[in-house]
């Protein structure tokens, strides 16, 4: 049995995807992840299997088929922060899977941003709440959050106004690496009314 691929794709856009992981996705019979993640590639004869809701039925239909085929499973941004590699690591073992890195989205901001990110603290809202949220910021230089759609940029703002954080320095990332990306600065309280892509980013710091 081949050992299951696990290909990171960087930010979206096919100038930041790295060209082993390429190769590395042609080799297979089988690609799994998510349609914004599978959109970048299509090689004949090649199957595409998409995440869209649980992934339970998904990764059974992976230990059925990697019995004779080669799979491989994207995940957006870098494998090693907020992937379902713990949960790969978890039903398949580490010894079955092969981990390519990619650039993470937070890392791509970063560089547009031209801030370095060795000093920030990453958290995730990304599907979840945090319930400190405003305490953390608060005590940290630099902030880094996964959002989303529910879990805004502009969410984000409103609980740090309510808890009194506001003396920060807000950067908004939109479709980081595509065509329509943008990047926005503000002050917390520029932000409360914010609407913009449902794919975003937001790193805060206290200059
Ligand atoms: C499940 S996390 C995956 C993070 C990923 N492992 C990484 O290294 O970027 C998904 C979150 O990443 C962020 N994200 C991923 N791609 C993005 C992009 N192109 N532009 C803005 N945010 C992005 C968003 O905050 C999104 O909710």
């Amino acid at each position: 049995m081949q050992k299951i691929a696990v290909l990171a794709v960087g930010p979206g856009s096919p100038d930041y995807l790295p060209p082993i992981i390429y190769e590395k996705a042609k080799a297979c019979d089988l690609l799994v992840g998510g349609k914004r993640n599978l959109a970048l590639f299509n090689f004949p004869s090649q199957e595409q299997l998409e995440i869209t809701g649980k992934l339970d039925p998904i990764l059974a239909e992976v230990r059925e088929k990697r019995r004779d085929r080669k799979v491989g499973i994207l995940v957006s941004g870098d494998s090693g922060i907020y992937s379902i590699l713990p949960r790969l690591v978890s039903e398949f073992g580490r010894g079955a899977l092969e981990v390519y890195p990619g650039i993470s989205a937070v890392q791509y901001f970063f560089a547009r941003l031209g801030l370095c990110w060795q000093e920030a603290r990453f958290l995730s809202l990304h599907g979840r709440e945090v319930d400190d949220l405003a305490d953390v910021v608060s005590a940290e230089d630099v902030t880094a959050l996964f959002t989303d759609r529910k879990n805004s940029p502009a969410m984000v703002c409103r609980i740090l106004t309510d808890a009194g954080v506001k003396d920060k320095t807000v950067y908004i990332g939109e479709d980081l690496s595509y065509p329509t990306e943008k990047i926005s600065r503000g002050r917390v309280e520029d932000f409360l009314e914010h609407s913009g892509s449902d794919l975003n980013l937001v790193v805060i710091c206290s200059e």
